[in-house]
């Protein structure tokens, strides 16, 4: 599930996936490079569906972390706190994560 934040006063992509039942949500943005994983619109799941991929290079990051797990990747994705309550997903602002202006 993509969606917009202001991460650093940029407008930046991020993404929430669910694995293994939990939300998990970061930055759409690999650590080798300032590029979005997304390999095909908004899928950033290898194969097997137990990796997120970025669609560059190859780097590989845990689902449920976002830490480095392979490939030239140096560090973990930005993660985005999530509430999950009752089916509803809401993302929390930090210091340098905010929503976007209307
Ligand atoms: S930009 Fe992601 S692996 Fe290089």
């Amino acid at each position: 599930m993509p969606f917009d934040v202001l991460y650093a006063g940029q407008t930046s992509r991020a993404f929430a996936v669910r694995f293994n039942g939990t939300v998990h949500a970061y930055l759409n943005r690999c650590t080798h490079v300032a590029m979005e994983l997304d390999w095909q619109p908004d899928r950033v799941f290898d194969a097997s569906g137990q990796w997120l991929l970025c669609a560059s290079h190859g780097a590989a990051y845990q689902p449920d972390t976002g830490q480095c797990a392979g490939g030239p990747c140096q560090g973990g994705l930005v993660k985005i706190n999530v509430v999950d309550k009752d089916g509803v997903v809401c993302w929390q602002t930090a210091y340098n994560l905010k929503p976007l202006a209307f």
